[in-house]
């Protein structure tokens, strides 16, 4: 539990480096695992979420180790796994299953698998099935849900599959079953969802051909252990992006972000939405980066549609507080993949927002935003819930700081799932204490 005031009359001011992407971490240790030699990992994420991942491998055998500032994974190669002493705890974490269900679906062993309450009411039938079709088994609750067994398999077969949702951890499991599966895996998608795991298999020396929402791997016979420089979460950098824009007087400058295509949903809605972001590319030879420079200016409400969901999916929370202070209304729709993340991110917004004010209805696939609503706790103080989701926990925060009046953060430990320190950076951006 932890009081938050209200931001400054003078407004959010400062650089921040926000820590590493989440997604492009849990990968460099997928890939760092599976690959013969040493990965070296740098700028790599601390986080719950991660940290499960990198247990889980060291179950299964392999050697991580943290060397000053960076990861070294002692790669085991593709099939080089030992069979866990007890069953894999996935944590909170839907990246680390999802992808884990590819990655780990032949092996020569059971292996049995469960997650905490909210991950356990998660669908794990959308990566299951298409996995069952290349022959990978599993045992899943009510077919769909932890706790359950990934089965020893040895032998996959390549499918061609459309995806009937757009989800980079559905893709991703086909593609890391894929690349150890006899014959040809093709992935059609429909509308592009982040391509992490394609870029980094290539940076591994695998084969993988991307054209036009057509995806297709080979039997890979080995990877090769690389170095990886994870750019700055884009994810975590979007807190600060619409803290900056709707905290009167701010200029808030974020290092290093990852702007790859496919996740710079959030930049291009704040656009629409009248933001004037400044991008500075700074040179890479992996993942685009750039340095973001947000400063406080007026918004109007836009529509957002199921086309823009996949590149601004984990973004959709803190774009509708953003939201709330835009002139006229917001209409979110066709994002009915909210309701199945860390919470029903459609009933957490719309509950933790309308307590301080925002004017919010509920849609089946989204919500309806009437924006330009002072935010204010009604009398005392109020208590914003993180549900126990990072993302809600970090929009709270942010909403904390335009709230007139005492808000209370609960639940605030969830934040550590993609960004430990974050109340640390928001409190060097205030330059005061909370
Ligand atoms: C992720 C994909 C997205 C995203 C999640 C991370 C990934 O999930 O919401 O935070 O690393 O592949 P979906 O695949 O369910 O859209």
């Amino acid at each position: 539990m932890i009081k938050l005031t209200k931001a400054p009359k003078s407004g959010l001011h400062g650089e921040i480096t926000v820590p590493g992407d989440k997604s492009i971490s849990h990968r460099a240790l997928m890939f760092g695992a599976i690959a013969t030699g040493d990965t070296i990992v740098d700028n790599f994420l601390m986080s719950d979420d991660v940290m499960r991942t990198m247990t889980l491998f060291r179950e299964l055998g392999v050697n991580i180790s943290q060397v000053g500032p960076q990861i070294k994974v002692i790669g085991k190669g593709l099939a080089g796994f030992t069979k866990p002493k007890h069953a894999l705890n996935m944590g909170n974490s839907g990246t680390s299953t999802r992808l884990l269900m590819g990655l780990l679906s032949k092996q020569p062993f059971d292996m049995p698998f469960f997650g905490d309450e909210s991950l356990s009411n998660r669908p794990l039938g959308r990566v299951a099935k298409p996995l069952s079709l290349m022959n990978a088994k599993f045992d899943l609750t009510a077919d769909e849900f932890l706790p359950g067994t990934i089965k020893e398999n040895n032998r996959l077969q390549g499918m061609t599959y459309e995806m009937p949702v757009a989800s980079a951890q559905v893709k991703s499991a086909i593609l890391l079953a894929g690349i150890q599966a006899e014959g040809e895996t093709v992935v059609i998608e429909k509308m592009p969802s982040r391509d992490h795991t394609e870029r980094m298999l290539r940076q591994f020396g695998g084969t993988i051909v991307t054209d036009n929402g057509v995806i297709t791997v080979q039997q890979q016979r080995q990877l090769h252990g690389q170095h990886v420089l994870v750019p700055s979460d884009i994810s975590s950098a979007a807190f600060f992006m619409v803290a900056g824009l709707i905290t009167p007087n701010s200029e808030i400058t974020l290092k290093k972000v990852g702007v790859n295509p496919t996740r710079v949903g959030v930049i291009k809605l704040l656009e629409r939405m009248g933001a004037n972001i400044m991008q500075e590319p700074i040179p890479s030879d992996g993942e685009a980066l750039a340095d973001i420079i947000v400063k406080s200016q007026s918004l109007h409400g836009i529509n957002i549609t199921a086309d823009d969901i996949p590149s601004a999916v984990d973004e959709l929370p803190i774009l509708a507080l953003a939201a709330t202070q835009a002139q006229g209304d917001t209409v979110i729709s066709g994002a009915a993949e909210l309701r199945v993340k860390e919470t029903d991110r459609i009933a957490t917004v719309i509950s933790e927002l309308t307590k301080i004010g925002a004017d919010i209805e509920e849609k089946q696939d989204g919500m309806i935003i009437h924006g330009g609503t002072p935010l204010h706790v009604p009398q005392g103080s109020i208590l914003l819930d993180s549900h126990g989701d990072h993302r809600i926990g970090m929009m709270n925060a942010v909403a904390a700081l335009i709230t007139e009046g005492d808000v209370i953060l609960t639940g605030e430990d969830a934040m550590g799932v993609s960004y430990p320190g974050f109340l640390a950076d928001l409190v060097l951006l205030m330059r005061e204490k909370i």
